[in-house]
């Protein structure tokens, strides 16, 4: 059985499709991205997948229940920490997870252990008795993703769990992330940064204006756009871009005495440049040959 599945989700806002006919599934254990620019729809799939919103058409369903005919049910299996949340700025951190706890209608008991597990868990116990208010923004981040988690969820839906988080506080989170996938739990997160989708996820599917465009795991979707080979030449000294015309059947870039290519044949590239140096009287210092990064895959996806 899948833990998420969303068949042919549809939803508009007046006009804007904001999803239109988005469709995966999600298996157990694994960290699911879902990958895109700003306005993709993203948080809209988010919030149809956790029963926010009702889609216009298709469906979802979290370990087999329909979300919007039993959200009960999947309130229950699901924790999660929305795009832009605070918790209660006047509590403790200590004192949020108590709150939160008790809207699940947990026995206090295992409500007190599950928070000083989780706060330790997360490296907040020194700071369990501070007001949210006060803790720092990577702080209120954990806070939120332990308040997600009290209810001990099979399934958290992480909306840009990192954003506008410093890289040490982002690598925190991350690395959190990754222990709770141990622990069993399923993750399903949204975000734009291509390097954490790549790092992070066991699966991505890659969303832009509503749409899947692709799905699989960071290095399939590298081997998609893996017949392509990225080349860097660094000659003596500066080339004249009127005199590159050989170059025109490639993308290619010009910095100075830097050429950079693109193409899928890189040996025939290099017979051509080598052949262009020694007419023009240029000297080769430096080749480069690398595979795609994970930011160039996406941006090739994304532009289609
Ligand atoms: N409540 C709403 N009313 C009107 N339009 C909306 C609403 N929610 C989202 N949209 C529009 O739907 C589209 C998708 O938005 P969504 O928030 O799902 O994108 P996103 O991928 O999460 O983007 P971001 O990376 O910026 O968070 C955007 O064009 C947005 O303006
Ligand atoms: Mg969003």
């Amino acid at each position: 059985m899948y833990v998420v599945e969303a068949v042919d989700l549809h939803k508009s806002f007046g006009d804007v499709k904001a999803v239109n006919g988005v469709s995966f599934k999600v298996r157990e254990g694994e960290i699911y991205g879902l990958l895109g620019p700003n306005g993709a729809g993203k948080t809209t799939t988010i919030r149809m997948l956790i029963g926010l919103l009702k889609p216009d058409k298709g469906y979802a369903l979290i370990m087999g229940h329909n979300v919007v005919e039993e959200p009960i049910k999947v309130k229950k299996l699901i924790g999660v920490v929305p795009e832009e949340a605070n918790p209660y700025p006047d509590l403790s951190a200590w004192d949020n997870l108590i709150l939160v706890g008790r809207l699940y209608g947990l026995p206090d008991s295992d409500i007190r252990e599950r928070a000083s597990n989780l706060l330790k868990l997360l490296d907040l116990y020194g700071v369990k008795d501070r007001k949210a208010k006060n803790l720092s923004k990577g702080q209120r981040q954990k806070l939120l993703i332990a308040m997600a988690l009290i209810s001990n969820p099979k399934v958290l839906f992480l909306d840009e769990p990192t954003g506008g988080l410093d890289v040490f506080s982002a690598r925190t989170i991350r690395e959190l992330i990754l222990k709770l996938r141990r622990g069993g739990v399923t993750i399903f997160l949204t975000t734009h940064n291509i390097e954490e989708a790549g790092a992070l996820c066991d699966r991505v599917a890659i969303i832009r204006g509503g749409r899947i465009v692709e799905e699989g795991s960071p290095d399939e979707l590298k081997i998609k756009v893996g017949a392509y080979t990225y080349i860097t030449i660094t000659f003596n000294k500066a080339l004249e871009e009127g005199r590159l015309d050989f170059l025109e059947p490639y993308e290619y870039s010009l910095q100075s005495s830097k050429l950079s290519i693109i193409c899928t044949k890189p040996a025939e590239v290099i017979v051509k440049v080598v052949d262009y140096a020694k007419k023009s009287g240029l000297e080769i210092l430096d080749i480069k040959i690398s595979p795609p990064t994970f930011e160039e895959v996406f941006m090739r996806l994304v532009k289609g």
